[in-house]
């Protein structure tokens, strides 16, 4: 039987090549071939489609532009792919209330050019900031260099647009940063990853667009000079925008194989500062952050100008399509320790019994911790290697992903590492929400 047979408002792909595409995200798992995939056009198909799954019992599992580094979207058995590139809506800027209105399928670059067009900053910038949608990051609760001082995608968002079990548009949140009439339901949508229900558009908060920026290209000698610098900074009152860094093993890559720019990175690991407050270009500011970081200034160069600035974040932009054209059986993980755990992290990474390289977002502690030789290495002991890094996070009060979520791929580690009772009350809440379970079936819980 034909469960999608007369679905209105939609785009619908049945056939083995369309399908084929939809099978993976960027991360290293890949799904079950799906029903189909819907393309919906407005909430008739999306209202048609959740009675369908209630009724034949089939699972709905949500996608953006497929950029996720979970699994979040690959599908799983007995679903429909939901991808939400069709979707219909504009952007819509309000200066006067700060804030950005715009359906799920939104570009990212096209919410963040349209509030710069108005002299506004969006700040979410995860790595695919080019490429990814906007409902993918509001689903991830997407990260980035960024959030080091802004914060993640939850913070951004004033209120949310979501399809519920219903099948019914809901709005939860105002055009406002102030409101407190009860628990937020727009932000347990918010990093949900599709489990709850659809998310189909937000309103956003905007901030005034940063106009200076101090962008330093930090060579250190020895790598672990660069553990302490991110607490100490924070210590000492410097926020910085973003603060990333690529170990020596990373480094040697860059430099061996990368683009002519990487070619020519100094040191033998390096961090890339970045400052956007007003007045961090002034004498004052760089004579007091110099003064703070002392000798492991040394070496220290600042972009003088917007070309070069871009030209250094080019480099770390690359890095994670570079590593995997590079090592493609590779896993890239996504731990996060407080920063003033760092040096202790990278100590005890040094005593797990299998090797790795990192680079990220040393500023706020989320690490990119790769394992180059995955794909070589029989499933179960990958596996025991990925459960110890885990703990390793999880044990210096961190956890075991900062940005990408928990999707697929990390779905056995979070049931079997998180406090139970987390789980049962996330599964309580699912429950509630989704009783007939065809919200993305088989993620995060
Ligand atoms: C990045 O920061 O480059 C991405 O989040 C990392 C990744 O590919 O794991
Ligand atoms: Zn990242």
């Amino acid at each position: 039987m034909d469960v999608l047979a007369g679905l209105p408002e939609a785009t619908i792909l049945r056939d083995f090549e369309s399908l084929e595409p939809f099978l993976r995200d960027e991360s290293h798992v890949r799904g079950v071939p799906p029903l189909a995939v819907v393309k919906p056009h407005g909430p008739k198909a999306l209202r048609e489609l959740v009675r369908r799954a209630k009724a034949e019992g089939f699972g709905l599992v949500p996608r953006g532009a497929g950029t996720g580094k979970a699994g979040g979207c690959v599908p799983t058995e007995r679903t429909v792919i939901v991808d939400f590139s069709e979707w219909p809506g504009d952007l819509r800027v309000s200066p006067q209330d700060l804030c950005l209105s715009a359906p799920a399928s939104a570009p990212l670059r096209e919410v963040k050019a349209a509030a710069e067009a108005e002299g506004l900053f969006y700040p979410p910038d995860p790595n695919s900031w080019e490429s990814c949608a906007l409902g993918g990051t509001l689903a991830t609760n997407a990260g980035g260099p960024n959030a080091c001082k802004y914060g993640m995608t939850r913070h951004w968002v004033l209120s949310v647009d979501a399809l519920l079990e219903d099948g019914e548009l809901h709005t939860f949140g105002i055009h406002s940063v102030k409101a407190n009439a009860g628990p937020s339901l727009g932000q347990l949508l918010i990093g949900s990853e599709g489990i709850f229900g659809f998310i189909v558009g937000a309103t956003l908060r905007l901030t005034p667009l940063p106009r200076e920026f101090a962008t330093l290209l930090l060579p250190v000698k020895r790598w672990e000079d660069l553990l302490d610098l991110p607490g100490r900074l924070c210590g000492a009152g410097f926020l910085p925008s973003a603060f990333e860094f690529f170990d020596p093993a990373v480094l040697a890559e860059l430099r061996a194989h990368g683009p002519e720019a990487a070619r020519r990175l100094p040191g033998e690991a390096l961090a890339i500062l970045e400052f956007d407050d007003r007045g961090c270009t002034s004498e004052a500011f760089l004579e007091g952050l110099l003064d703070l970081l002392g000798p492991v200034a040394d070496g220290l160069e600042i972009a003088s100008d917007a070309r070069q600035r871009q030209g250094i974040w080019a480099v770390r932009r690359m890095t994670s399509a570079f590593l995997k054209e590079r090592h493609p059986g590779k896993v890239s993980e996504d731990i996060v320790v407080p920063r003033s755990r760092l040096r202790e992290f990278f100590e005890g990474l040094d005593r797990l019994d299998f090797p790795s390289i990192s680079y990220g977002h040393l500023g706020d502690g989320n690490l990119h911790v790769n394992l180059l030789a995955a794909g070589e290495t029989e499933p179960a002991r990958l596996e025991r290697q990925l459960m110890d890094l885990f703990r390793l996070s999880i044990s210096l009060g961190g956890a075991l992903s900062g940005e990408h979520g928990i999707g697929l791929a990390k779905r056995d580690a979070f049931l079997a590492l998180s406090d139970p009772g987390q789980i049962a009350a996330l599964r309580a809440i699912k429950q509630a929400l989704d009783s007939c379970g065809i919200f993305n079936p088989g993620k995060v819980i």
